[in-house]
């Protein structure tokens, strides 16, 4: 496996390979992350999608990881009207990256922006690296994430209100009927940074 960091000329477009080593890949029975705080609590992490040339993420504090259909699965939430959700149908697979508190702010950046008129990287100073995908394609994570999770996208199921069981409950965080999308990805290897 290898990864080249890249700056972005043109942000979340155009960057530039740079170098590599950056993580080492974990066995994911090794993995010491309470899904309940770090992803619901702390800030949340990143979700992206796409290639060196072409990536957009966005902030998701919804998800979780398993496992489904004998294998391990990281699985998110995604409305609609979410640019990444164009790359998440776009590309077969995609990243989760976590990060520690220090880039707060850059994950509530990605959180109330979107990459359809901003370019996060540039603002935010996340600095996007290249992973390889087994199928040979791209996928892409940043330099300061403690934690990625790799994965293959398995399943992209949008929810069906029909199946509500609770309508009551869940009904009220649609007022404008987005219902989300729920990705499921094989998780292809679980990256560490160094250091
Ligand atoms: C802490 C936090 C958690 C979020 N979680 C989700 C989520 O799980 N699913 C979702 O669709 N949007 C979520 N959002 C909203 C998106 O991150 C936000 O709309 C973002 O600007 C979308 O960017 P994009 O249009 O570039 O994809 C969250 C926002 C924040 C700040």
């Amino acid at each position: 496996m290898w990864m080249s960091s890249m700056h972005g000329k043109a942000g979340n477009r155009i960057c530039r390979v740079q170098g590599r080593n950056m993580f080492q890949e974990i066995d994911f029975h090794n993995i010491e992350l309470n899904p309940f705080t770090t992803i619901g609590e702390d800030g949340g992490y990143l979700i992206t999608a796409g290639t060196g040339e072409s990536w957009n993420t966005m902030t998701a504090s919804w998800g979780g990881m398993g496992i489904l259909w004998a294998r391990p699965v990281f699985f998110c939430f995604i409305r609609p009207q979410r640019h990444t959700h164009i790359f998440m149908d776009r590309e077969n697979g995609f990243t989760g990256s976590f990060f520690g508190p220090e880039m707060a702010g850059a994950l509530a950046w990605c959180g109330s922006h979107s990459g359809r008129d901003s370019d996060k990287a540039h603002e935010t100073g996340l600095e996007p690296v290249v992973i390889d995908a087994p199928d040979g394609s791209e996928r892409v994570t940043f330099a300061q994430a403690n934690l990625v999770f790799s994965c293959t996208k398995a399943a992209a199921m949008p929810f069906v209100p029909a199946n509500f069981v609770l309508k009551d409950t869940v009904e009220g965080f649609y007022p404008t009927k987005d219902y989300h999308t729920l990705f499921i990805g094989f998780i292809d290897s679980v990256l560490a940074r160094h250091g």
